[in-house]
């Protein structure tokens, strides 16, 4: 990160609370959303992997970070992930079971994840929520797999998406305009004034993960970023 230009503005940024609040309890958990919820985070973010027709919250491909069970998530049936403990008694919910215990309390980034793709399936459950009133600027789909964002778009294109990048692309704002995406979700050490300004002037939001020290959380709000994605929500909180 390069010398912060001053945030004359002071605006609050959005704290985004990174797999609900997985720097207290066990990530991408009901109870670790809950946590980020208890600790006034305005957003949670999730990620989701489709699987045994099933939209599991589960970041790593494997089982054996974060469960007691072991190997590729796909190689277990439905039944057998449900009975795995992630992390104090936890399950490992669904996305169906966050929704309904987030209940509109706070804002949703849902991260597609899967191998074989989960537009479609992520599409289809959030279709149902909008149907029963949830407001799609509650919500927003973000992914690494910019194709799986295009997919999504065409099926839902109410919901906001957010384009994530470990890095900056040459053609960045290209590829964020012709997905007409809110915002850019980026990797903290790509950030600097320059490309805040050129976000903004672009008409995008900036969204910083994964940050958890507090004088990088109060630099980047010294840059003006619109959002950070902390494991401890109530450290970015404090931050700005
Ligand atoms: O969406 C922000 C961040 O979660 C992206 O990286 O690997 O933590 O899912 P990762
Ligand atoms: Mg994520």
């Amino acid at each position: 990160m390069s010398t912060p230009a001053a945030n004359t503005a002071r605006k609050p940024f959005t704290v985004i609370g990174h797999r609900g609040a997985a720097g207290h309890a066990p990530e991408n958990t009901l109870l670790s959303i809950d946590t980020a919820i208890r600790l006034g985070a305005h957003w949670i973010e999730i990620d989701i992997q489709h699987h045994a027709g099933e939209l599991w919250l589960m970041h790593d491909l494997t089982l054996d970070r974060t469960t007691n069970g072991r190997g590729l998530l796909r190689a277990h049936s439905a039944a057998a992930l449900r009975r795995l403990d992630a992390g104090r008694g936890e399950h490992i919910p669904t996305l169906p079971e966050a929704l309904d215990l987030i209940e509109q309390r706070v804002s949703v980034n849902i991260e597609l994840k899967s191998w074989d793709g989960c537009a479609a399936a992520v599409a289809a459950c959030l279709r149902e929520y909008l149907a029963d009133g949830w407001a799609p600027e509650r919500l927003q789909v973000s992914s690494f797999h910019l194709p799986e964002l295009w997919e999504f778009k065409q099926l839902l294109p109410e919901v906001p998406l957010g384009v994530l990048y470990c890095g900056v692309p040459l053609d960045w704002a290209g590829l964020t305009a012709e997905l007409g995406a809110q915002s850019l979700n980026i990797s903290a050490e790509f950030v600097d004034a320059r490309l805040v300004a050129d976000a903004h002037a672009r008409g995008r939001q900036l969204n910083v993960y994964t940050v958890n020290d507090p004088a990088a959380l109060r630099l980047l709000y010294e840059l003006g970023v619109d959002g950070v994605f902390s494991d401890f929500p109530d450290r970015a909180l404090a931050a700005s």
